[in-house]
């Protein structure tokens, strides 16, 4: 028997229900599109070959399954016929249509299909010989499916779909999920046999089994026992269910791994995500796209990271972070904002309302307080003061700055790019460079501070500022005014934590 397996996906249906301009198989959850999900269970088999059945809105669906699945062969529905319809031209589209082996259908709006299910229905389907096999289900409610009619010796005969179904036959709470698997052989006869004579006037994959029992060739069905995996989303409600459930499912599965998550219902963890054993997640947390978080890393509550790469022992607390590297045992956050391209380094700090940007802080490099690092290089061990922008922008053009290895700059300054400075140099409080700094040296801009006694008393006589002033009793002398610190002091007045 040959192990050649085609499998056709198809996706020409309209989905009206989503009222969207998105076509239905691509509205997302988990991080991918619907038919993303589907066409990675069915990659899993490692098929022969994969044939999606495009239509409605084909511009659209065509090209993104091409990105996902580049070798999948694209077959056009231009008018949808039918299931039975949309195999034929499935069929059509190869060049050399299967002649042998197995043909596995299934449908691109079944996010939660995994591959096992596949693999298993499959190989259910070549162990008993059969023409045609049915994943079936048994549902509560099966309004809407095709019925599974069976004989007296209680073999399948039939599916009769809900329109042509007898009120005895809708009792039926056996139901075909949509998913079949054929002998490729009968698949490329049955198909050009199947007519359009019912109730919807369409071509009926599903009449292939009534072919099948007419040959006198074995039917089978095997029951899915998780009916969840082929379970379509037709509308936003359903899809944000599946969403849910998806998600649950998810998450379950890296707790198993030997991650811990205090909430699971508040954590979201799309399905390409990576973490690693002991990782920690924080209530309120979404870790999107293809992050990846190392050991021992505690991340949340409240963050969001997408496409995100967590160093081991790292520590990200109230963030909003994407396309950010965070270093082994670095800190981030309460309220960080990373945006793409920063990378910071091992022990590194980016701390409280602090954005960053194409930003690369180096090993032990400490960002802790309420400043803008955009477009910048911050070497090793240099901490940058509270409040510190990186002016980077000057209107028409970005540019870039670079702080050296161990430098300490001070609190209130401005780095007005492009501009560099050195190993070991500082800047004093409230600095706005404009040139560079050279290694070692220390940095001030602004005059000498001038202190003018009596000001207050004089000139906010009788506000409660002035009172105040003159309540101590050297106010208004120069001696008072004198105690400030020098202007070589100023290094001194960078925020440290
Ligand atoms: C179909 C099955 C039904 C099964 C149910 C499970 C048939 C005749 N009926 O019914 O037995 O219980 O699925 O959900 O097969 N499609 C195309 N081209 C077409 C028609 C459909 O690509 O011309 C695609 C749709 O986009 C969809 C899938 O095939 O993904 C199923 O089509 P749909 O019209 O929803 O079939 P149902 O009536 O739900
Ligand atoms: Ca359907």
């Amino acid at each position: 028997m040959s192990d050649q397996l085609t499998v056709i996906v198809l996706a020409a249906g309209g989905g009206t229900r989503m009222k969207s301009k998105t076509p239905k198989v691509l509205h997302r959850i988990g991080g991918r599109s619907m038919i993303g999900h589907v066409l990675a269970a069915v990659g899993s088999l490692q098929p022969t070959r994969v044939v999606t059945v495009v239509g409605h809105q084909r511009e659209l669906v065509a090209p993104h399954v091409s990105e996902l699945v580049p070798e999948a062969v694209l077959a056009v529905q231009e008018e949808q016929l039918g299931t039975g319809h949309a195999v034929r031209v499935a069929l059509e589209a190869l060049d050399v249509p299967p002649s042998q082996g197995t043909v596995l259908i299934a449908y691109g709006d079944t996010p939660l299909l995994a591959g096992d299910t596949l693999r298993s229905f499959a190989e259910a389907h070549r162990a008993a010989d059969a023409a045609v096999s049915i994943l079936s289900g048994i549902v509560a409610n099966p309004h809407g499916y095709g019925r599974i009619v069976r004989d007296g010796s209680g073999a399948v005969e039939a599916i009769v779909e809900e329109k042509d179904a007898t009120a005895e036959q809708r009792a039926i709470t056996e139901i075909n999920s949509g998913i079949l698997a054929f002998d490729a052989a009968f698949l490329a006869d049955a198909v050009h046999r199947i007519g359009n004579d019912n109730a919807k006037g369409e071509y009926y994959l599903t009449d292939a089994i009534a072919l099948a029992r007419t040959a006198g060739l074995v039917v089978a069905a095997h029951a899915v026992d998780d009916a969840l995996q082929t379970e379509g989303a037709n509308d936003r409600v359903q899809l944000a269910e599946l969403g849910r459930e998806l998600n649950r499912r998810i998450v379950e599965r890296w707790m198993r791994e030997g991650v811990t998550v205090m909430d699971p219902a508040t954590t979201w963890i799309d399905a390409d995500v990576v973490l690693a054993q002991d990782v920690t997640i924080l209530p309120g947390t979404q870790l999107l796209g293809a992050t990846v978080v190392a050991e021992d890393a505690v991340v949340g509550p409240d963050t969001t990271l997408e496409d995100c790469e967590i160093g081991a022992g790292a520590r990200v607390v109230r963030t909003h972070g994407q396309l950010a590297v965070i270093g082994a045992g670095a800190t981030v956050g309460p309220f960080a904002y990373l945006r793409p391209g920063t990378v910071l380094g091992e022990k590194g700090k980016i701390g409280t309302f602090v954005e960053t940007k194409n930003a690369r802080i180096g090993d032990g490099a400490k960002v802790p307080h309420l400043s803008y690092v955009g477009d910048a290089e911050v070497g090793e061990g240099a901490n940058i003061g509270a409040g510190t922008i990186f002016a980077n922008y000057d209107g028409v053009n970005k540019h870039r700055t670079t702080v050296g290895r161990h430098a300490r700059t001070g609190s209130n300054n401005t780095f007005v790019a492009p501009v560099a400075i050195g190993d070991g140099a500082s800047t004093g409080g409230g600095t706005v460079v404009r040139r560079d700094v050279p290694a070692g040296a220390l940095a001030v801009s602004g005059g000498p501070q001038r202190n003018l006694p009596g000001w207050a008393q004089s000139r906010r006589a009788g506000t409660a500022q002035a009172e105040a002033a003159a309540a101590v009793p050297s106010a208004g002398s120069d001696e008072q005014s004198e105690n400030g610190r020098g202007l070589g002091d100023g290094a001194g007045e960078q925020a440290e934590s």
